[in-house]
C-alpha cells in the first residue's frame, strides 16, 4: 500500500477553483485500492497567520465539511485535524528542528519573502517546514501531492528525514513530493485565477439565489444576443466546459455558434449545471455544516485511526534517540 499525505491550510469555505483543481483530484487517488490517503486539517501552521478561534472553528468546519461532501472516505482512509494530534506532530517537530541547520531554514522562499519585515514574522513562520516535515514523516508517508510552491518544503522534509536516518538508523520513509507541473487553472468570474484573495471565487455551497448573482458577475463582452458567440472566448463557457460532460458541452456550443442566444442565458445554464452537478454535495455540506456534532464524530474516529500509526512512530523515534530502551 503507498501513503499519500497532504496537509490543507484551511482558509475558508472551498471554493469551485479548490474543488475541481485539489479535492476531486485527491479524491479519485484516494479510491484506489492500492492507496491510503492521509488528509489533515493544518490548523496548527494555519495558526502562524489565524489569531480568532472563531475563524480558525469556521474553515475547519467548512474544509473538513466540503472533503466529505466530495466523497473522502474517512473509513478507508484517514482524516484528522493536526491539533488533536498536536503533541505528537510538535515533538518530532522539535527533534528534527535540532537536527535542522539554521541556514537551511533561514532560506526557505515562505521565511526569505518575509526577511525585509523580520518584525512581522513570528517564529512559527520560521519553523514551518520543520513542522511539515513533521506531519510527513510522522505517519511514513510515501507521497506528498501538493502545489509548485510546496516543492521547497518538500525537499527540505526529504532532507529532514535523510539526516535523521542518517544520524540515528533507519527511522523513517523518505518522502516523495508529486507535484502536477500542468494542473488547470481555473478561471475566476473576473478571468484571473479563482482565488479568495482576488475575491473572483464561485462558493457552489451558497444558497441558489446567492449563487446566481455571482454567476450573473462573470465578465462576458458586447456581442449583441442576436449574433453569433464564441464559445472559446467566453468566461462563462469555459466554467461550464470544466464541469459538464462532452454532450452538454458540444450542446451549448451549438447554441452559442447559433446566436440568439445570450450571455444571461447561458449563466442560467450553468448555474443549473452546478445544482445538478453538485446535488449531492451540496446537500451533505449542509448536512455536516448544520450538523457539527455529525461532523465532530467523523473527525474524532478520523483521529483515533491516525493516533495509532503517529504512536507507532514516535516509540520508535524515542527509542533512536535514546529517550527510552
Ligand atoms: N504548507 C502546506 C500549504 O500551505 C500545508 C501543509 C502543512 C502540508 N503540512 C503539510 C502539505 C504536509 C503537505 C504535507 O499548502
Amino acid at each position: 500500500m503507498a501513503r499519500i499525505l497532504t496537509g490543507i491550510q484551511a482558509s475558508g469555505r472551498p471554493h469551485l477553483g479548490n474543488i475541481l483543481g485539489a479535492i476531486l483530484p485527491a479524491v479519485r487517488v484516494s479510491q484506489k485500492p492500492e492507496n491510503e490517503s492521509f488528509l489533515f486539517i493544518a490548523d496548527l501552521h494555519a495558526m502562524t497567520t489565524i489569531k480568532s478561534a472563531e475563524v480558525m472553528q469556521a474553515n475547519t468546519r467548512a474544509v473538513a465539511a466540503a472533503w466529505l461532501a466530495f466523497g473522502f472516505d474517512s473509513d478507508k482512509n484517514y482524516f484528522y485535524r493536526q491539533s488533536r494530534l498536536a503533541g505528537f506532530h510538535t515533538e518530532l517537530c522539535w527533534y528534527l528542528s535540532c537536527l535542522t541547520p539554521y541556514p537551511m531554514l533561514a532560506n526557505a522562499h515562505s521565511f526569505k519573502d518575509k526577511s525585509d519585515r523580520l518584525a512581522d514574522v513570528n517564529a512559527g513562520l520560521f519553523t514551518y517546514p520543520v513542522l511539515q516535515a513533521a506531519d510527513i514523516v510522522l505517519y511514513q508517508a510515501h507521497y506528498v501531492p501538493v502545489g509548485k510552491d510546496q516543492k521547497q518544503h518538500l525537499e527540505m522534509s526529504k532532507d529532514m528525514a535523510e539526516v535523521f536516518n542518517r544520524t540515528y538508523g533507519e527511522t523513517f520513509v523518505l518522502p516523495e513530493p508529486v507535484i502536477d507541473e500542468q494542473v488547470m487553472t481555473i478561471p475566476g468570474i473576473d478571468g484571473n485565477k479563482m482565488s479568495k484573495s482576488y475575491q473572483n471565487y464561485i462558493d457552489i455551497f451558497l444558497p441558489e439565489k446567492e449563487l446566481y448573482s455571482v454567476i450573473k458577475k462573470i465578465q462576458t463582452d458586447s456581442t449583441p444576443l442576436e449574433e453569433p458567440k464564441n464559445p472559446d472566448t467566453c468566461l462563462v463557457f469555459k466554467l461550464y466546459s470544466l464541469i459538464a460532460d462532452e454532450s452538454q458541452i458540444n450542446a451549448l456550443k451549438e447554441r452559442y455558434l447559433a446566436g440568439n442566444f445570450g450571455y444571461g442565458h447561458a449563466k442560467k445554464e450553468l448555474l443549473d449545471l452546478i445544482l445538478t452537478r453538485f446535488a449531492e454535495e451540496r446537500k451533505v455540506f449542509n448536512h455536516y455544516f448544520e450538523h457539527p456534532t455529525a461532523l465532530e464524530e467523523k473527525l474524532q474516529q478520523g483521529e483515533a485511526k491516525a493516533r495509532l500509526i503517529a504512536e507507532e512512530t514516535m516509540h520508535l523515534v524515542r527509542q533512536r534517540i535514546g529517550f527510552i530502551s
